[in-house]
């Protein structure tokens, strides 16, 4: 099978594995979910993923679990309550949702909602959801302080019927194997791929007929911090931003700022570098790390160039990169102790889309003065902005509503949003507004009075 195809085709095509169910093709349903495990040393970690936007290149050396895989002489605590509570009509969303909640169970500490989390990505048209609720409700009831689910480990999933005992012999099997991911650098012929998930709806056809070169994962160490800088690879997925305990010291809520980025299985794939590069005008992360001031690494086979992230769009996706360069790495000051950053996302619904308008501020402050302020804006302009007049005029000043004010002024003149389905000028002019005024609010409520802003 062609690398670059995708593994749903594998699965269904040629495995003839019907459980597993074509939907969307586009990463939004969840019907194509699988289970891949990959081996980290003697630790085996399954994450859940669209199988719609994998390619079978990136199967090397890990297991793939499909709905069949699960399969056991009786059906499993999950499918049991699926079935009890009535959460399956058609049944054509239930492989997806069984497997969503099987992944959920294989993290440590898991809880409510985190297994709700777990199936943001899985759509379902016949049933509703009230059932499904149900079902975990019953299912968390059940298990929650009867089964070590702190300490969960496949043996334990295995022993309450969770997973067949095959699970147990996979790490080994794995080890077998053998498989070592090699670093590419790119010929700049093929496309480079990393979590896929916007090649795949941009380009599959494309993939086939030119082959991908895959960025490995790179098991070792992704986010790092030495004395002035953080650095994290390129490689690095939303999950992993968002659960890295180094980036929690210095930015608390992280975890929540991209919360609503795609579904679980798109941020167990969707990665810094391709979020950055795809050049998408509201690229969540790209906001997010333009207000942090970041600098992009690139590596070719000959040489290693960086790029600040402020100077790396020049138009519509267009940007500074050669060919067979790769982005290595993002790195960013550390920030200060009086440093503060917040991000905001609007978007027609609440879950599975992307931002109609999205910004980041970083600021620091000193009493009531702005010592330094960066605010970035995407869906503004036709590439991630950063709003630099805006950004200089608030520096050195105190955080009122009149300087806000003040600022919107400048900010007015930077920003240059379409009417688009996503909104009109008009709106995402104000939605920007209104988000400007929501960072400040946020961080310093008791500075800013919210009657004086309306
Ligand atoms: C259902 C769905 C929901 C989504 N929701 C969101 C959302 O809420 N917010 C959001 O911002 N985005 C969203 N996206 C878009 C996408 O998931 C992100 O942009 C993601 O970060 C892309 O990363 P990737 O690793 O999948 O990139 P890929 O698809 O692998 O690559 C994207 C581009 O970057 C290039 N590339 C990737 N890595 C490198 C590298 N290291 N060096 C050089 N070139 C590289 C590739 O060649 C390609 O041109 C969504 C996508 C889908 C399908
Ligand atoms: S088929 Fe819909 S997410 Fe893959
Ligand atoms: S049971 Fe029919 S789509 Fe969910």
């Amino acid at each position: 099978m062609n690398p670059a195809a995708s593994a749903l085709d594998l699965i269904r095509k040629q495995l003839h594995l019907s459980g597993t169910k074509e939907g969307c093709r586009e990463g939004d349903c969840g019907t194509c979910t699988v289970l891949l495990g990959e081996l980290n040393g003697d630790v085996i970690k399954y994450k859940t993923i669209n199988s719609c936007l994998l390619p079978v290149a990136a199967l090397n050396g890990k297991h793939l679990v499909t709905i069949e895989g699960l399969n056991n002489s009786t059906l499993t605590p999950i499918q049991k309550v699926m079935v009890d509570e009535g959460a399956s009509q058609c049944g054509f969303c239930t492989p997806g949702f069984i497997i969503s909640l099987t992944g959920s169970l294989m993290n440590k500490n898991i809880n409510h909602k985190e297994m709700m989390e777990s199936i943001d990505g899985n759509i379902c048209r016949c049933t509703g959801y009230a059932s499904i609720k149900r079902s975990i409700e019953i299912l968390e009831m059940n298990l929650f302080n009867k089964i070590d689910l702190e300490n969960n480990s496949l043996k334990t999933l295995v022993e309450n019927n969770f997973l067949p005992e095959y699970f147990l012999e996979i790490p080994a099997r794995l080890k077998e194997l053998n498989y070592k991911e090699i670093r590419i650098y790119s010929s700049g012929e093929n496309f480079i791929a990393a979590g896929c998930t916007d090649l795949f709806l941009q380009k599959e056809n494309q993939l086939i007929e030119k082959g991908i070169e895959l960025i490995s994962s790179n098991k070792t160490q992704k986010i790092w911090e030495d004395r002035n800088f953080i650095y994290i690879k390129a490689n690095t997925t939303v999950n992993e931003i968002r659960n890295s305990s180094i980036l929690q010291k210095y930015f608390p809520e992280i975890k929540n700022h991209f919360e609503l980025f795609g579904s679980y299985q798109i941020r167990n794939r969707a990665t810094l570098g391709g979020n950055i590069i795809n050049a998408s005008p509201i690229g969540d992360m790209t906001i997010f790390f333009l207000a942090l001031k970041s600098i992009l690494q690139f590596k070719s086979d000959s040489s290693t160039r960086e790029v600040n992230l402020k100077r790396f769009y020049k138009g519509y996706k267009q940007i500074d990169k050669m060919p067979n360069e790769i982005l290595d790495l993002v790195k960013f000051p550390i920030p200060p102790k009086e440093s503060y950053i917040n991000f905001d996302k609007v978007s027609r619904r609440t879950y599975l889309d992307i931002a109609s308008v999205n910004t980041a501020i970083y600021l620091v402050k000193e009493n009531k003065h702005l010592k330094s302020v960066s605010i970035s804006a995407g869906g503004v302009s036709p590439y991630p902005l950063l709003l630099e007049s805006t950004s200089n005029y608030l520096t050195g000043k105190e955080i009122t509503i009149q300087t806000i004010n003040e600022a919107f002024e400048f900010t007015k003149k930077e920003i240059s949003p379409i009417s688009d389905v996503r909104g009109s000028e008009e709106y995402k002019r104000l939605l920007l507004r209104q988000l400007i005024f929501a960072h400040f609010l946020k961080l310093f409520p008791e500075q800013i009075a919210m009657e004086e802003i309306i």
